[in-house]
This record gives structure tokens, C-alpha cells and sequence, in this order.
């Protein structure tokens, strides 16, 4: 009894460790979705904003990430976006970049 427990213990590591593995690529997409959610609010589902804010639907990736950073440092003048830009690693920068830039505009 006791040896299959542990057997069933190892092949359950096992399984954890591969899983991720296998799955980061997909996890990574969905992780800037989720970003991305609390984006919406003001910059519309998937960057597609009504109104008057900025529409990142599209936006370049270059322009994104500098957009963010300059944000984050408060070297870009902004109302909002400084607060909103001090949430997030440079990573996940790079992540809203990738999502955003492949929205249609
Ligand atoms: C409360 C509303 C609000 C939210 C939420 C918000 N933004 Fe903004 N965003 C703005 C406004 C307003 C501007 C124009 C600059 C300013 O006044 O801050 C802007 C500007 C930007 C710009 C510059 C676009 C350009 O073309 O110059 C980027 C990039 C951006 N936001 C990304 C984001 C991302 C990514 C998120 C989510 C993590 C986000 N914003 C969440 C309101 C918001």
C-alpha cells in the first residue's frame, strides 16, 4: 500500500511539472487577456475604445512599450495612465504589447 502511494505521488509531480510546461505558451496569451480586461473599462474590449480615449487596437508594439514605460516613470504627461502603468512589470508590458498589437483596428 504504502509503495503505491508514493508511485501515485511521484507520477502527480510528475504531471505537475509537465503541465506547466506545456501550457505556459497558452497561459501567456491568457494572462494578457486578463491584463488587458482592466484595460477595457476605459480603452474598450480589446483596445477598441469609444469616445474620446486612445484607441490601442493595433497599436504598435514599439509605441506601446515606450507609451507604458514613459508612463510609468511619469516622463509622459498623462491624467490617468500614471496610475493605471505603476500596476504592471515590464513584462507584462511587453505581453499588453503583444495582445493589443494583434487586435484589429
Ligand atoms: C480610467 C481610464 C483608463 C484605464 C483603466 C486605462 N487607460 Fe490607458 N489611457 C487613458 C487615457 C485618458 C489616456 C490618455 C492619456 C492620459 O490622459 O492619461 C490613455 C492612454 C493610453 C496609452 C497611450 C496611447 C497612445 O496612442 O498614445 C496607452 C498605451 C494606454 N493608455 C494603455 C493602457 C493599458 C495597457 C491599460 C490597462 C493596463 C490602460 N491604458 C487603462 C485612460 C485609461
Amino acid at each position: 500500500m504504502k509503495m503505491i502511494k508514493q508511485q501515485m505521488f511521484a507520477i502527480a509531480c510528475a504531471i505537475g511539472l509537465a503541465l506547466p510546461m506545456a501550457s505556459a505558451h497558452a497561459e501567456a496569451g491568457k494572462h494578457a487577456r486578463n491584463l488587458a480586461a482592466s484595460c477595457a473599462a476605459c480603452h474598450g474590449t480589446n483596445g477598441h475604445s469609444v469616445g474620446g480615449t486612445p484607441l490601442l487596437a493595433g497599436l504598435d508594439k514599439g509605441l506601446f512599450v515606450s507609451a507604458m514605460k514613459d508612463f510609468k516613470s511619469g516622463a509622459r504627461p498623462a491624467t490617468v495612465m500614471h496610475q493605471h502603468a505603476k500596476g504592471y512589470t515590464d513584462q507584462e508590458f511587453e505581453m499588453l504589447a503583444d495582445f493589443f498589437a494583434a487586435q484589429k483596428r
